[in-house]
């Protein structure tokens, strides 16, 4: 059976993903950023998984106004970085895992969440900076990723509890997955930040602080945090974080910290990033 090792959650700021593309990564503005990440890619080597279902959001790549699925999971055999308008990332494909994706659709479905199903996809920087991040620059990704993409630019994105139980979901879907295999989640975006209006630069280091601990110690004590409280709290972008709780969802109530790493500045953005092991 395929089971869930583990979940890491981390912000997808573009400019990191420019940082990379560019050799930037050693300037003095950027090497604390991506030191913080040293230890995280070496833990992943040493605990590799065979699939990664990787939750983050389009930022108007694949979808636009024109279309808004709340949930969409990619089920194709492979996915496309995506033209952010200066040319797609210089990044390999990403491998899909079409038989998993379809089973956790379908679990997932016949759950009653009513996912949009997505048999072509290019992916943005949401999906594509965490991977640089977590497994650096190889000539192909050492993993099959499965994209789920959140709604969190138009509202009504979905409640934190909705997040919460979708990861639920998504545990019982692989658990139930004929096959021996090491499954991770990630979440992505985040953490606290505002891209524009008066407020825009936003940064709120005490909130996002309490958000990790809590992710931790006291995830249920996190799920009915109302939208609102993140847009006043951690910025109009820093609604992104609900999807940090599909990721904890899908891990066990005991899950444990193996790592965190919080720093500002990044771009407009808090950077923050955690490793949660599920137990053995
Ligand atoms: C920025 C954009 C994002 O989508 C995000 O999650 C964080 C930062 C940016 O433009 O700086
Ligand atoms: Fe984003």
């Amino acid at each position: 059976m395929a089971r869930i090792t583990a979940g890491i959650a981390t912000s997808h700021i573009p400019a990191v993903g420019a940082a990379i593309d560019l050799g930037k990564t050693t300037e003095p503005y950027w090497q604390p950023v991506f030191k913080g990440y040293e230890f995280s890619k070496q833990w992943l080597a040493a605990h590799k998984p065979d699939v990664v279902v990787l939750i983050y959001n389009d930022h108007a790549s694949a979808f636009s106004l024109e279309m808004i699925p709340t949930f969409a999971i990619g089920c194709a055999e492979s996915f496309a970085p995506a033209d952010e308008g200066w040319g797609p990332r210089p990044v390999p494909v990403v491998e899909g895992h079409p038989e998993l994706a379809w089973h956790i659709a379908q679990s997932a479905i016949l759950d009653e969440f009513d996912m949009t199903i997505v048999n072509k996809l290019d992916v943005d920087h949401g999906l594509t900076v965490p991977l640089s991040l977590l497994f650096g620059q190889p000539r192909a990704w050492p993993v099959k990723v499965i994209p789920l993409a959140v709604n969190v630019v138009q509202y009504p994105p979905p409640t934190g509890n909705r997040c919460w139980n979708l990861g639920r979901a998504i545990r019982k879907a692989v658990e139930s997955f004929d096959e021996d295999l090491d499954v991770m989640i990630f979440g992505t975006g985040g953490m606290s930040h505002q891209l524009q209006g008066p407020r825009a630069g936003l940064i709120n280091r005490e909130f996002d602080t309490r958000f990790l601990d809590k992710l931790t110690a006291d995830p249920e004590g996190l799920v009915k945090l109302p939208h609102v409280e993140y847009v006043r709290e951690a910025g109009s972008e820093g609604i992104e974080l609900v999807m940090w709780l599909i990721m904890r969802g899908a891990l066990a109530a005991d899950a444990r910290e193996v790592y965190r790493f919080y720093h500002v500045p990044a771009s407009n953005t808090a950077v923050g990033h955690i490793i949660l092991e599920n137990p053995r």
